[in-house]
């Protein structure tokens, strides 16, 4: 089975949907033209984080890593009118596009960017004491992941959930002795995101459009 039969099924599933959605073709276009990487969810992961949003009945999400807000879309579109996803990303640049783009898809009203490092927000959200989010998704640079795993612990209500991406990396998570360190950092993440007390946790290896790859899914205990 090779990558190509992978990224065919992942066209026919999302196929099944009926005609391509014109916001995301469009927010990848802004995103390709900007030069942003296109290193973004693939449309079957996106439905899933949408769906997740739904079950969770999610009013607040904090997401970690915008890009050019492909994700942030998906995960916009389960809120209701009244709810709010916070979307964290480093790259002003990157912030820009998906600001256009989260307004292009109508969701402006319910979505806000910040720039900033995402610890250095997710700690400013921590001390502003505000409400805590119903769903985190973690999806910036990965050998940050396990400080973002204490902290998004600290910002979800029980019942929540925390979700993360690309936990595999093609597999290189399984070799302890890796010097990459996105793995390191996202083994790190693994180890504690299953062994944690305050988490029912789960991983969902992903493979198709984007490659293998995975997603961590976590409910925080009630
Ligand atoms: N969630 C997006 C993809 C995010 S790619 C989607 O699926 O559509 C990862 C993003 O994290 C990049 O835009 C990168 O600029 C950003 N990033 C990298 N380091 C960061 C940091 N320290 N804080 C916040 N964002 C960061
Ligand atoms: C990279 C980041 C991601 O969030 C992703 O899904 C794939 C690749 C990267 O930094 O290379
Ligand atoms: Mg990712």
């Amino acid at each position: 089975m090779d990558l190509h039969r992978f990224a065919a099924v992942d066209t026919y599933l999302d196929g099944l949907f009926g005609p391509p959605d014109p916001v995301f073709a469009a927010a990848l276009e802004r995103a390709e033209a900007a030069g942003l990487p296109a290193i973004q969810v693939a449309p079957v992961q996106g439905r899933m984080l949408q769906m997740l949003a739904h079950l969770v009945g999610a009013r607040r999400i904090l997401e970690v890593g915008t890009l050019g807000g492909y994700s942030a879309i998906w995960l916009a579109r389960a809120l209701p009118a009244d709810g709010r996803l916070i979307t964290l990303e480093y790259e002003p640049r990157h912030a820009d596009v998906a600001r256009t783009n989260l307004a292009a898809a109508g969701l402006a009203d319910r979505t806000e960017v910040c720039v900033g490092r995402g610890l250095d927000l997710m700690h400013e959200l921590i001390q502003a004491g505000g409400a805590p989010f119903d769903m985190i998704f973690i999806d910036a640079d990965k050998p940050a992941y396990p400080d973002y795993l204490t902290a998004a612990l600290q910002l979800t209500r029980p019942g929540g959930l925390i979700v993360a991406d690309n936990v595999i990396r093609d597999g290189g998570v399984v070799d302890p002795a890796s010097t990459d360190t996105s793995v390191q950092g996202v083994r790190e993440f693994n180890t504690r995101f299953a062994a944690d007390p305050r988490l029912s946790a789960a991983f969902l290896p992903t493979i198709g459009a984007k490659g293998y790859d995975g997603l961590a899914i976590g409910v925080v205990q009630q």
